[in-house]
């Protein structure tokens, strides 16, 4: 079979006015190539699904203090604690490169309070080379806002509704690992008119340099990601898929086509590559043509013939 003729399209935002459609179901995680511009010159991101930028708040913001990464088995502890280069910035210096490329750029938004988040999605209202928002309530490495948000359900859906009321961009919302039931989140923002959800941010963690007898991280805890965490991210994946009538985009630990057609069998309708960019920036291209390659192996044309089917339940 020619691969021209597999269909990998994938519409993020099915009951959005405008929708949100990527040519194959490869994206970058956000926080991971930072605005993709630098990446833009080493790889050929155009083929991608689409890229999430790094998370922007309404000021510039410094982040935590160093270390702020720390190796683990077969992981990434981070507590770089959003650093961005606020919104203004974003749209007159990033903005304009991206409406050059073909590939959708989706911001990644955070902030502190409600109003924070709605201000900022409001300044990308009518922003030449914005497809769409990725609302972070998991950030799991501020002090306030970030996860709080996420982790309790009643909030998480104020916030998207808010977010919904004054912006015409779709809106995927991502979920924080760090919760008892990732269901009655995803529920929630659901109900209060999330376009997607993206699952999972990083998981909680810390680790300990025991010849300083100190925590490793400048900021004493941060988030878990790579490989260790994906099967939580699976799971959760498939617990959050089983509800919701809305695109579920998985992440967590993804470095292989294998990976990815993991969490596309357990309910994903696309998939978020971060943490493994870091030891090889070509990865997300090599994912694509492996999940290419598997399609043609099995005959099969159409990717959404594999959302799912590793749901032993129906959808
Ligand atoms: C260094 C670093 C920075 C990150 N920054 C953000 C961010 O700004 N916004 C966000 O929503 N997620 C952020 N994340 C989380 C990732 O997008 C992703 O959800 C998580 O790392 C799990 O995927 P992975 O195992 O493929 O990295 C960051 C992760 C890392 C490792």
């Amino acid at each position: 079979m020619e691969t021209d003729l597999l269909n990998l399209c994938v519409q993020l935002a099915p009951h959005h006015p405008k929708g949100l459609i990527l040519s194959n179901p490869v994206m970058i995680a956000a926080g991971t190539l930072g605005y993709g511009i630098e990446y833009s010159e080493i790889a050929d991101i155009q083929r991608l699904g689409a890229i999430v930028c790094k998370g922007t708040t309404l000021m510039p913001r410094k982040g935590n203090p160093q270390p702020r990464l720390v190796e683990t088995p077969s992981g990434l502890l981070n507590s770089v604690g959003l650093e961005n280069i606020g919104i203004e910035a974003l749209i007159k210096d990033k903005a304009p490169v991206w409406a050059t490329w073909q590939v959708p750029v989706i911001v990644n938004i955070a902030g502190e309070t409600i109003d924070e988040y709605v201000t900022v999605a409001s300044k990308l209202e009518g922003v030449p080379g914005i497809s769409g928002i990725e609302l972070n309530i998991s950030c799991p490495n501020i002090s306030s806002g970030g996860m709080e948000f996420g982790a309790n359900p009643q909030l998480a859906a104020q916030i998207t509704s808010s977010v919904k009321a004054i912006t015409s961009l779709p809106v995927i919302v991502k979920l924080s690992p760090n919760v008892t039931d990732i269901k009655e989140v995803a529920l929630a923002v659901e109900k209060a008119g999330a376009d997607a959800i993206s699952l999972i941010n990083t998981v909680k963690g810390m680790a300990i340099d025991i010849n300083k007898g100190k925590p490793c991280l400048g900021n004493i805890t941060g988030g878990l990601s790579g490989p260790a965490v994906k099967p939580i991210a699976l799971y959760m994946v498939y617990q959050a898929a089983k509800d919701v009538h809305i695109p579920v985009v998985g992440c967590g630990g993804i470095a292989s086509a294998t990976d990815a057609l993991e969490f596309i069998m357990c309910g994903a309708s696309a998939v978020q590559i971060g943490t493994a960019n870091f030891t090889n920036p070509g990865i997300s291209l090599t994912v694509l043509e492996g999940i290419k390659h598997f399609m043609e192996d099995k005959g099969i044309k159409n990717l959404t013939e594999l959302i799912g089917i590793a749901r032993s339940e129906p959808r």
